[in-house]
Formats: structure tokens, sequence, C-alpha cells
């Protein structure tokens, strides 16, 4: 390999040819996600790190084992953001969002870091889509939160994508129910796995959705939170399946799942896909009834989800979608001697400021190699232009896919390559 440096594990570079990929990923994010009519949020990569420890949980394995965390030379701990929630509630207290409006429908698009260890689909720094919903309760909302990803993936030709829901419960049931489970868990505990001993008393619920074989077979008949919910809670979950069933959207209650981050109230789901291996989760979300006031704001419910874009171009390519790029020159400018050349930068420039996609040479090269650079870099148009084309004004346009030449005045060239632009989108 050539160089002296090299990207960090887990981490990857996007290069030129995979970023038009990304580019349509993303555009159907922003276009699904103005449909669904919420509006963008930046937040920074650095944060507080109390913030995570608050909000995700102390005995996560996010926070426990994952976070990149360091003292900054000021002297402060700090962590590039695991995920997006946590900061999105930060800067809605921080900002006084909810004063504004009663419900806030935000959503954000950036790279997230966790140190876990790197496999197929899984990444030290990986980019997340997600939104998140404040000031309401409403189930409809908590429906969106599914829909959302599920309709970005289908504008990409991602169609079977399956979606997990469950409940866990409140402040009102689950101080009981875990009670229950403890105690039920007491029985098998010296057989159960290292990992969900060490969770027995801080995060059994997470016992549940363990992947060990064995662990699975023990918590078999362990109670599940879904059948001790409060009339709140029960009601709720009730009321999202109704939505769900209206919209005839499949789903099935998974009552293992709980997922990794201790916020969640009510709600919980994941989307999944088969086209992925162990790492098969595209999406993930839930209800966070609590967080703004744990936060330090007045209590407003809200609920949201993330999903892993990584994720969804590793289904794509394994369906074979391949969007189409669109990262090719309309015209390239060829030049045929140097007064030519100080023409041709000239008009580029022109062209450019008119908004029109335009490559010419830098190299000096020969017609001919100009013509296969053209060529290389699947430009649609070429045009020649030397001494003899200045003088008359006129030059041939050629049509690189089918090598029909069109004479063209070089003072029309921006509106006749807009006309072919316009003709080629309709
Ligand atoms: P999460 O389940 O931790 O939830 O992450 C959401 C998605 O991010 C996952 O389903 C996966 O697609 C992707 N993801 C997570 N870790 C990695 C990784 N190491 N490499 C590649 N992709 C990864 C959250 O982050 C919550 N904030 C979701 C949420 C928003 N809940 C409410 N609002």
């Amino acid at each position: 390999m050539p160089g002296t440096f090299r990207s960090l594990k887990g981490t990857k570079d996007i290069l030129p040819g995979e970023v038009e990929t990304w580019q349509s990923v993303e555009a159907a994010i922003h276009t699904v996600m103005r449909a669904f009519h919420y509006r963008e949020i930046r937040t920074p990569v650095l944060e507080a790190t109390g913030l995570f420890a608050r909000s995700i949980g102390e005995h996560t394995d996010i926070v426990g084992k994952e976070m990149y965390t360091f003292v900054d030379r000021g002297g402060d701990s700090v962590t590039m953001k695991p995920e997006g929630t946590a900061a999105v509630l930060r800067a809605f207290v921080q900002h006084s969002l909810g004063e504004q409006a009663v419900l806030n429908k935000l959503y954000y698009l950036g790279p997230m870091f966790r140190q876990e260890r790197p496999q197929a689909g899984r990444l030290r720094q990986f980019h997340q889509f997600g939104a998140e919903a404040i000031g309401s309760t409403s189930p409809a909302l908590d429906v969106e939160s599914m829909l959302i990803p599920l309709e970005v993936g289908r504008q990409l030709g991602v169609n079977d994508l399956a979606l997990q829901v469950n409940s866990v419960g409140c402040e009102k049931c689950r101080p009981a129910y875990r009670r229950l489970l403890i105690s039920e868990l007491e029985k098998v505990a010296p057989r159960l796995s290292e990992e969900s001993r060490a969770r027995l008393q801080h995060n059994p619920l997470r016992i549940l959705d363990s992947k060990d074989e064995r662990d699975q077979r023990l918590t078999e008949q362990a109670p599940m939170i879904k059948d001790h919910l409060c009339k709140e809670c029960g009601h709720h979950f009730e009321e999202v399946q109704v939505l769900l069933q209206d919209l005839g959207q499949p789903f099935v209650v998974n009552g293992r799942l709980v997922r990794g981050l201790d916020y969640y109230t009510k709600t919980a789901f994941e989307i999944t896909s088969n086209a992925l291996g162990a790492q098969d989760a595209v999406a993930g979300g839930g209800r966070y009834d609590l967080l703004v006031e744990e936060l330090g704001g007045s209590a407003t419910p809200g609920v949201g989800f993330a999903a892993g874009i990584e994720r969804f171009l590793l289904v794509m390519s394994k369906k074979g979608i391949n969007p189409p790029a669109s990262s090719s020159p309309t015209l390239f400018l060829a030049a045929l001697d140097p007064a030519s050349r100080r023409w041709v930068f000239n008009k580029a420039v022109q062209l450019r400021a008119a908004g029109i996609p335009i490559e010419i040479d830098y190299l000096d090269r020969s017609v001919k190699a100009q013509m296969r650079e053209a060529n290389r870099q699947q430009s649609r148009y070429v045009l020649v232009v030397g001494e003899r084309e200045l003088e008359t004004g006129k030059a041939q346009l050629k049509n690189m896919k089918n090598g029909k030449e069109v004479p063209v005045a070089l003072d029309n060239l921006a509106s006749v390559l807009q006309s072919y632009e316009k003709e080629e989108e309709s």
C-alpha cells in the first residue's frame, strides 16, 4: 500500500465514484424529510462528555466502552458524539426551541463516532440520518419515525425492510417489571453468559436481547415488559399498532427488543434487512418522554429514530442498486493553440457561472489527447476551438454518445447547452 499514513481502523474515505451514490442517498433523505416536514438541525461533533452519560446511560455499551472521550487543552472532558439524539435535545433546551413552537420536528445527517470492533457494517466513524419530533405524545409521531427510514429505503429501491416494534414501558410500570425480571433471572443467573450476569442489576432488560444462544434458551420463559405495561403505556402501544395496520405497514411485535440506549419510554423499534449479516439493523428509535427534563429542560415528550447510511449503502450494493452517477461534465472545451486556450479558459468560467458543468485541459495536451480525456471523463459534448473557429465565431459541437456534430455560434453556446440539458431531463 503506497504512502506513509493510512486511514484509521474503522474509518473510511469516500472516494469520487462512491460519493455520487452518497449524494443520491442524501438527496432522498432531504426529499423525504421535506415531505414529512422535518427541519434540518446541525449540531457540533464535540459535546461535553456528561451529556451522553446522562442521556444514553452510564451502564450502556456506548458510554461504558465505545466513546471517543478525551480531556481537551482546557481540562474539560469532551466526547465526539456517538449518536445524534442527545445533541439535538441539548440544542433544543439550550435555545428554548420549545418556546417558539409547541412541536419541533427536527432532522439531522452526519458522522457519529463509536470505538467498536470494526466488522462488515460496523465502523468507528459512521454516518446517521435521523429525526426527532419533540413536544407531543401522539402515537402518530412514533409511526412517522418508523415510516421515514422505510420511505427513504423505498425511494432508493430498497423495499423489503422489516419493522419490529415493542414497548419498554415508563417510569410507572418499568420498576415493578424490572424487579420481577431480576428475580426471575436470578434463578438462572449462574448459567448466564458473563456479559448478561454483569447486566443483571444495572441493565437486566438488555439480557433479553442477548445474542448468546444459551442466554436465549435460559430466558425463553422470562416475563416480557409488553405484558406488564401500565394502562397508559398499553394504550399507547395499541394505538401505534392500529396506525401501522391502517397503513397496511407490515410489522412484528418483538417483546425482546429493548435497544442499547437507556432513554427510551414506551415505543422502541428497529428496522432490519436480511441482506445484511450480523449487523442487520438499518435503523432504530423510539420514544423518550423523560429525556428533555433529564437534560434540564421542562418536561417535554419526544420520539425519533436514526438510520445508518453505510448500512443503507450495503443493502443497496447487495441488491445491485446503483443510482445514476452524474459527475461527468456536460462539455469538454478543447483548444488547438495557445490563443484558443485563453479563450477557452474564459468561456469555461462564463459557462460555469451559468451553472453548466465544464471541463478543459490544464496539461497542454494535444487535441487528440484532449479528446481522449473528454472520453475518459464521459463528457456529453466536446467542442474544439482553434484560430478558424475564433475568426468565424462558429464551431462543431460533438455529441459524444452518437458522434453527431452540429454547428453552433460560440456566442450561443450557453443557451444551446442549457436547452440540451433540459431535453435530457424531460
Ligand atoms: P442506534 O440504534 O444506536 O440508535 O443507531 C441507529 C443506527 O445507526 C443503527 O441501526 C445502525 O444502522 C447505525 N449504526 C450504529 N452504530 C453503527 C456503527 N458502529 N457502524 C455503522 N452503523 C452504525 C441511535 O443512535 C439513537 N440515537 C436513535 C434514536 C433517535 N432514538 C431516538 N431518536
